[in-house]
C-alpha cells in the first residue's frame, strides 16, 4: 500500500483564511519573532518518530536519529524524550547529543573523514558503535582504542553499487561515490582483523542515499547487508547488530509516495531472518515534513516578458535546498489573498542566480509584506543555513501542544561579527 499525504499528519494547515502550525496562529508567532523564522511542529515530530518505531514494531530495532538533519538542540532533546537515539556524523554532533542528554552507547559515530581527534573522543566516550568508512580507519580506531586501554565497537559502511535513484548529490551507493568500501571487499576485511586486540568488530552498515522515494533501491541494500551478515557470522564474527541507515524520502510534491509501512514490509523479510536487532539512521523522514520556513515578500516586479517575482527576505543562506539540488518545496502564502492565481518566480534576497525558490508556482496574488511559508522544511534547512551575503542565522520556533518557543533565537550582528578581528 502507497500511503497518500493527505492521510499522513498535516501540521501546517489554513484555518479561517490564515495559516497555522498545529492550530497555532504563524503570523502572531511572526509578529513577536520576526522572519525569516523556521517553525516547528512537535507533535508532527513525535508522529513520524512513532510511525516508522511502530512500523519495525514486528523486528527487534532501534532507531537512531540522523543529527545532521536538525539538531536544534531542543527538538534533540524532544526526540531522546520518546526514546529516540542518535546518529552522529561529526564531533560537533557527538557534543550536541550528549548536551541534550544522550548517552554515549546511544550514539552511532558515522562519517566520511572523521579526524584522530573526533575518533579518540568518540573511543575515549565509549560510544554505541562507530561506523568506520575503510579498512585504515578501522586500524586507526584499533591503535586508538588499544593506547587507551579500551575496546571500540566497530561496524564497516559497505558501499554495494546501488543506484538510490535519488538526486546524485544525495546518493551515496554507488561505487563512484566516496562512502564506504566495496562490498566484495568487506569481507576480508572482517576477516582479517576479527581478532585484533581492542577492536570489537559488532555491525554491518550500509546507507545508499537520501530522498529515496522507491523500495526496490532499499530493499536491494538490505538484501546485501544480510548476506554479507551471513557470511561474517559463518566467518565468526559476532555481529549484534545490522544497520541499513537512512534515506527514506518525504513527499515534498504532496503525492503519493512510499511511507514507513512500505519500507518496513520491504526490509524487514530481508533482515529477520539474521535475528539480529536492525539499527535505522532516519533523518529527514522524522523532522522533514515538521518544518516551514516562514518568510516576507519584500519586492515585486515584473520581467518584460510577464515573469512575475516575489522577492523574499529568505533565500539560499536561509534554506539551501532548491539551489544545491533543484529540489522542490510547497509554498503557501499565510493569509492567502482572493483574486486570480498566477504563475510566480519565488526568489531570495541573494546575489545568485540560482537563489530560487520556484520558478512559475501557480499562487494567490502576492503582495510586499505578504507572509509566504516554504513547507516541508524541518530537514536540512536550518542545519545548512549560512551567513552568505551577510544574514543572519534565522530563529527557530518549536509550537508544543498549543504553546510556541523560540528554540533558538535570531542571531545578531555583533554574534557574526564576534570571530573576526
Ligand atoms: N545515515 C547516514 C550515514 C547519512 O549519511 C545520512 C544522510 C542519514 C543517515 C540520514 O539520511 P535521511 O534519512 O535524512 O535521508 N542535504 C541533503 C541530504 C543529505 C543527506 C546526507 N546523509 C538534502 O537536503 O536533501
Amino acid at each position: 500500500m502507497i500511503t497518500c499525504p493527505s492521510l499522513v499528519y498535516q501540521s501546517f494547515t489554513h484555518i479561517d483564511g490564515e495559516l497555522t502550525c498545529d492550530g497555532v496562529s504563524v503570523a502572531a508567532i511572526v509578529t513577536r519573532v520576526g522572519t525569516p523564522v523556521y517553525i516547528y511542529s512537535a507533535h508532527a515530530i513525535r508522529d513520524a518518530y512513532r510511525s516508522i518505531d511502530e512500523a519495525f514494531a514486528a523486528c527487534p530495532h532501534a532507531i537512531h536519529y540522523a543529527l545532521k538533519a536538525n539538531s536544534t538542540l531542543a527538538i534533540v532533546r524532544l526526540l531522546r524524550a520518546i526514546g529516540s537515539r542518535v546518529d552522529a556524523n561529526s564531533g560537533g554532533e557527538i557534543e550536541v547529543a550528549l548536551r541534550a542528554g544522550c548517552e554515549p552507547r546511544d550514539i552511532v559515530f558515522t562519517g566520511v573523514g572523521k579526524t584522530r581527534e573526533e575518533l579518540e573522543r568518540a573511543v575515549a566516550l565509549g560510544v554505541g558503535v562507530i561506523n568506520a568508512e575503510s579498512a585504515g580507519e578501522l586500524d586507526r580506531m584499533a591503535a586508538i582504542a588499544a593506547a587507551q586501554g579500551r575496546d571500540v565497537r566497530a561496524a564497516l559502511r559497505v558501499n554495494p553499487d546501488i543506484d538510490a535513484g535519488s538526486h546524485p548529490n544525495i546518493s551515496t551507493g554507488l561505487r563512484i561515490n566516496k562512502f564506504g568500501v566495496p562490498l566484495q571487499d568487506a569481507r576480508a576485511i572482517y576477516r582479517e582483523r576479527r581478532s585484533r586486540p581492542g577492536l570489537r568488530l559488532v555491525g554491518v552498515h550500509v546507507h545508499i542515499g537520501s530522498q529515496i522515494t522507491t523500495i526496490d533501491p532499499l530493499r536491494k541494500a538490505a538484501r546485501a547487508l544480510a548476506g554479507l551478515a551471513s557470511e561474517l557470522r559463518a566467518d565468526g564474527v559476532a555481529l549484534e547488530h545490522v544497520d541499513v541507515g537512512g534515506g527514506l524520502g518525504i513527499p515534498y510534491e504532496g503525492r503519493p509516495m512510499i511511507g514507513a509501512s512500505e519500507y518496513a514490509d520491504a526490509v524487514i523479510p530481508e533482515l529477520r531472518p539474521l535475528g539480529l536487532p536492525v539499527l535505522l539512521e532516519p533523518g529527514r523522514a522524522i523532522v522533514g515534513r515538521a518544518g516551514a520556513l516562514v518568510t516576507r515578500v519584500v519586492d515585486r516586479k515584473r520581467s518584460p516578458e510577464g515573469r512575475q517575482f516575489a522577492v523574499l527576505d529568505a533565500g539560499m543562506a536561509e534554506l539551501i535546498r532548491p539551489a544545491l539540488y533543484g529540489s522542490y518545496h510547497r509554498i503557501v502564502p499565510v493569509r492567502p489573498r482572493q483574486g486570480p492565481e498566477g504563475p510566480w518566480d519565488i526568489v531570495g534576497p541573494i546575489c545568485e542566480s540560482s537563489d530560487v525558490f520556484a520558478r512559475e508556482r501557480v499562487l494567490p496574488p502576492l503582495d510586499v509584506d505578504d507572509l509566504v511559508a516554504v513547507l516541508d522544511a524541518g530537514a536540512y534547512g536550518a542545519v545548512m543555513a549560512s551567513n552568505y551575503n551577510r544574514h543572519l542565522l534565522p530563529a527557530e520556533v518549536l509550537v508544543d501542544a498549543g504553546h510556541w518557543s523560540v528554540i533558538r533565537r535570531r542571531q545578531t550582528l555583533d554574534e557574526m561579527l564576534a570571530l573576526e578581528s
